[in-house]
C-alpha cells in the first residue's frame, strides 16, 4: 500500500500537467472569474475557526505586540473576524469582488497591489487564497514588502492546492511552495493544522515566510 501511494505520488509530481499557473487571456478575464467564483460561493465559509485560534497563540508566541494585521482573499470576512476575537489589535481583510462592502472590515482589493501605508508597517499577513493568484512570485513579493522586520506571512496550503483550475489559477505542491518561498525568504516554520476537518484526505499546512 505504501508503495502504490509513493507511486502514485512521484507520478503526479513529474506528470501533472495541472501544477503551475492557468493563463487568462487578459487581467479583466482573471478578475470576472474570480468575482464569479465569489459570488456563487458567497455563503460558504472555508477558513475554520478552531485554525484561527491555533494561529493567533502563534502569532501571540511569536510577535511581542502586534498592532495590524491583513487577510487576503476573504469573502465573507470570518478570518479577520476571528483573528480579531482572540487578538486585541486590527486585522482587515481584502476581497476583490464588490461583495466585499457587505462585510465588516473588508475593503475591496486586488492582493496584488499595495497601498503605500503598509509597506513594512504589516506584523502578518495571512491568506487560505494564495493559489487565486495569478502571479504568485510578484504576489509574495508584495506581500512580503507590507511584513515588519520581525513579522510574518501565513500561506495556507493543502493538498487540494496542487491542480490549478480557472477558478484556482496558482496550482502548487507542497515541495513548489516550500521552494517558491525559499528562492526570497526565510522558511521559519511549517504548522500541520490541528483541524483536518472536512475532508479526513485534505492535509492542510500553514507556511510560516518571514523576512532572511
Ligand atoms: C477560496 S475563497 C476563500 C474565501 C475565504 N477566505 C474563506 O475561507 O471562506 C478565495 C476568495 O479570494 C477572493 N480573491 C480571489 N482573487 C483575489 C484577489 N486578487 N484579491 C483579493 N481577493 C481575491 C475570491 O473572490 C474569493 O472570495
Amino acid at each position: 500500500m505504501k508503495t502504490l501511494k509513493r507511486i502514485i505520488s512521484i507520478y503526479r509530481r513529474l506528470f501533472n500537467p495541472k501544477r503551475g499557473l492557468y493563463k487568462y487571456k487578459n487581467y479583466k478575464e482573471y478578475k470576472d472569474t474570480q468575482i464569479k467564483g465569489n459570488k456563487n460561493k458567497i455563503d460558504e465559509v472555508w477558513v475554520s475557526k478552531k485554525n484561527i485560534r491555533f494561529l493567533a497563540k502563534y502569532i501571540k508566541k511569536n510577535i511581542p505586540s502586534p498592532e495590524f494585521g491583513i487577510c487576503h482573499g476573504t469573502r465573507r470576512g470570518k478570518e479577520q473576524e476571528w483573528f480579531m476575537k482572540y487578538l486585541p489589535m486590527e486585522v482587515i481583510g481584502t476581497e476583490i469582488s464588490p461583495t466585499a462592502t457587505e462585510f465588516p472590515n473588508t475593503i475591496q482589493w486586488d492582493f496584488h497591489d499595495v497601498k503605500k501605508e503598509w509597506i513594512s508597517n504589516v506584523d502578518f499577513i495571512y491568506s487560505n487564497s494564495f493559489d487565486h493568484s495569478y502571479k504568485p512570485r510578484e504576489c509574495l513579493d508584495t506581500w512580503m514588502s507590507c511584513i515588519k522586520k520581525k513579522g510574518f506571512c501565513i500561506l495556507e496550503w493543502t493538498n487540494g492546492h496542487v491542480e490549478y483550475t480557472k477558478l484556482d489559477p496558482f496550482g502548487g505542491s507542497f515541495k513548489d511552495y516550500k521552494k517558491l518561498i525559499k528562492k526570497k525568504y526565510n522558511l521559519k516554520d511549517i504548522l500541520k493544522s490541528p483541524n483536518n476537518r472536512f475532508y479526513k484526505l485534505k492535509k492542510t499546512y500553514f507556511f510560516i515566510v518571514s523576512h532572511k
